[in-house]
């Protein structure tokens, strides 16, 4: 018989994450219980990041939302680089300490953890323009961040996908109680 943590991994598990209010996200005690939830949450919010990048595109050179502008520059700069630290500091130690030989996880730990480096860099280049637009001025080369918008968030989109289907079910079949309570408390010291 299986221990519960050797469980059989599901890698298609349905993505049911509900949408949860930024105030319960943001307390502390709902944190130490669900960290792994609140992951899965920021995966549907850089989702919508994504679709927002891609509206952006869509609508360049002249009729560029500059209010979603703004928000998207806010995302990029504060939430990413927090969710990356989450998983880097937080969630990939943990599976790490926890993956059977099986699991095969090592390579794709390190992968997804230079993607973040990879897309924080990008994010920085795309951030002029995206301040240029959120102020209501024109861009010289449209078609040059129209490609840049483009490319990160289809990449982006890749990662999240990787995350949902591979790293998240395994968290949730590998570690333990007191791992998740660790990992809640390093959420939580991130963001003090
Ligand atoms: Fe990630
Ligand atoms: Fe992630």
């Amino acid at each position: 018989m299986r221990a519960p943590n050797e469980a059989p991994i599901n890698v298609t598990r349905e993505y049911t994450s509900k949408m949860m209010s930024t105030e319960k996200i943001h307390s502390d005690g709902w944190l130490r219980r669900s960290p792994l939830d609140l992951i899965e949450h920021e995966h549907l919010i850089q989702a919508q990041l994504c679709d927002s990048l891609e509206r952006i595109a869509d609508d360049l050179p002249d009729n560029v939302d500059h209010r979603l502008c703004r928000k998207v520059i806010d995302s990029l700069q504060f939430e990413m680089p927090l969710h990356h630290r989450d998983e880097e500091l937080g969630l990939f130690p943990l599976i790490e300490k926890r993956a059977l030989p099986p699991d095969n996880i090592h390579d794709i730990l390190a992968r997804l953890a230079l993607e973040h480096a990879t897309d924080e860099s990008f994010a920085g280049e795309l951030l002029e323009s995206l301040e240029g637009l959120s102020e209501g001025r024109r861009l010289k080369n449209p078609d040059m961040v129209g490609y840049m918008l483009r490319s990160f968030f289809e990449s982006y989109r890749r990662h999240i996908l990787w995350e949902n289907a591979i790293v998240l079910p395994l968290a949730r079949a590998r570690l333990t109680p007191e791992d998740l309570e660790e990992l809640g408390h390093a959420m939580v010291s991130h963001r003090r």
